[in-house]
C-alpha cells in the first residue's frame, strides 16, 4: 500500500517534510503561481520551493499572499515573490511579469492555479455569473500564459501547467460553468503544447479530484462526513490531499517530464468514474435564484 504523504488543512506550510523526489529537483528555477495565496496552488508553491525553486505567488488580495509569502520564506528558505493581480486584467498581469522578471531574472515555470467555482443549475446560473467563472479560468490562463510567451517563454522556453478540473467528463451537476471553463483550458493546454513545442515549451494540464484543505471542496464538497462518504465510493476511497496534487505538479514541472507535453494527468485516486452524480441535488437546490 503506497504511503499518503502527510498534509494540513489550513493554508500553512507543513510541519515536517520527507522528500521523495531529489531536493534540488528544481534547484535555482523560477516558478510563477496564479492562486499561489492559498489551497492547492500555496502547497504547489511550498513544495516546488522545499526542491529548490523561488517563487512569484500571484492573486487578486494582496494581504493573502503577503501572509503566504512570509509562511513560505519562513519554511523553506527561499525566496517569494508576492503580487496583486486580477488574471482577468492583461495590464495587471503584464505589469506582474515584469516586475517577476525584474526581481529574478528569469521565469523557468507558469503554474495557472487561479479559479472561481460555487455550485449552481444552469437554469439559475446568471449570464454575469458564467462568464465570471470563464473569465477567471479560461480567459485568465489564456491571459497569463499568453504574457509569459511574450515576455520570456518564446526565447528561453518553459513549462506551464493547468491546473483543471474532471468535471466535464461526465457532466457534473451544479456545474455547467467550471465544467465548461476547465474544459476550455485543457482544449488550451493542446493547442499551446502543438504550436509552442518548437520554442522548448510544454504545456500540459493537471486535473485533482476533490482534496481536502482547500475552499473547493469547503465549496462542493457538501459536509466533511458526506464528502468522506461520497469518496468511499472512488476507487481509492478517500478524497486527496494538497501534497499529493503539488507532487504530481512538480513532476510535470520538472525535467523527469521533459519528454511529456500536451496531456491531461488526472489525480484524483479514480473518482471521477465512481463517484455519485446525484442529479437529485438539482432538486435540492431549488432555492436557487433564476436572475440573469
Ligand atoms: C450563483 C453566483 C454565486 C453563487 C457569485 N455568483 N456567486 N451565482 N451562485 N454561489 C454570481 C454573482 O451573482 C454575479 O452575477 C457573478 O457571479 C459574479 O459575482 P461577483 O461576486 O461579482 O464576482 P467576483 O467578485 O469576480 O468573484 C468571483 C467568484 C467568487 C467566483 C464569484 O466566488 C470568487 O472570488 N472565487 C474565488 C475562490 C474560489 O472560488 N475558489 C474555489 C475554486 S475551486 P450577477 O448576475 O449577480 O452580476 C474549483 C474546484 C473545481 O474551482 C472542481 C472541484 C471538484
Ligand atoms: P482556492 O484556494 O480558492 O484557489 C483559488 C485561488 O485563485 C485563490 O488563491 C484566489 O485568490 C485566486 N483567484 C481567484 N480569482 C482570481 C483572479 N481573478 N485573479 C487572480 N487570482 C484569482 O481553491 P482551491 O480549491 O485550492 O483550488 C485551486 C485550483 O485547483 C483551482 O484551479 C481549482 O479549480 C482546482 N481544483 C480544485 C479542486 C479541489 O478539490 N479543491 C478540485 C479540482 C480542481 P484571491 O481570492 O486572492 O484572488
Amino acid at each position: 500500500m503506497a504511503q499518503l504523504p502527510p498534509d494540513v488543512e489550513e493554508d500553512d506550510c507543513l510541519p515536517e517534510y520527507h522528500h521523495l523526489f531529489c531536493p534540488d529537483l528544481l534547484k535555482d528555477k523560477v516558478a510563477f503561481i496564479t492562486g499561489g495565496g492559498s489551497g492547492i496552488g500555496f502547497r504547489i508553491a511550498e513544495i516546488f520551493m522545499r526542491h529548490g525553486c523561488h517563487t512569484v505567488i500571484v492573486s487578486r488580495s494582496l494581504p493573502r499572499v503577503s501572509t503566504a509569502a512570509e509562511k513560505l520564506v519562513a519554511a523553506t528558505g527561499k525566496r517569494c515573490l508576492p503580487l496583486s493581480v486580477d488574471v482577468r486584467v492583461p495590464p495587471d498581469v503584464m505589469a506582474a511579469v515584469d516586475q517577476a522578471l525584474k526581481e529574478f531574472g528569469k521565469i523557468d515555470i507558469l503554474i495557472n492555479c487561479a479559479a472561481g467555482n460555487f455550485l449552481c443549475p444552469a437554469s439559475a446560473l446568471s449570464f454575469n455569473a458564467f462568464k465570471t467563472v470563464v473569465d477567471i479560468d479560461t480567459i485568465g490562463t489564456f491571459n497569463v500564459s499568453r504574457v509569459l510567451y511574450e515576455k520570456f517563454f518564446r526565447d528561453h522556453g518553459g513549462v506551464i501547467v493547468n491546473i483543471t478540473a474532471t468535471l466535464s467528463m461526465r457532466g457534473q451537476v451544479l456545474q455547467v460553468h467550471a465544467g465548461t471553463a476547465k474544459a476550455a483550458v485543457d482544449a488550451m493546454t493542446r493547442h499551446m503544447a502543438v504550436e509552442w513545442g518548437p520554442q522548448n515549451i510544454r504545456v500540459n494540464s493537471l486535473a485533482p479530484g476533490p482534496i481536502t484543505g482547500t475552499e473547493g471542496i469547503r465549496r462542493l464538497g457538501g459536509p466533511q462526513a458526506s464528502l468522506r462518504l461520497k469518496c468511499l465510493s472512488s476507487p481509492l476511497q478517500r478524497p486527496g490531499n494538497k501534497t499529493e496534487i503539488a507532487h504530481s505538479v512538480l513532476y510535470l514541472a520538472s525535467p523527469l517530464a521533459s519528454y511529456v507535453t500536451g496531456i491531461l494527468l488526472v489525480v484524483d485516486g479514480g473518482s471521477w468514474m465512481t463517484i455519485p452524480n446525484n442529479v437529485n441535488q438539482l432538486v435540492e437546490s431549488e432555492t436557487f435564484s433564476a436572475k440573469l
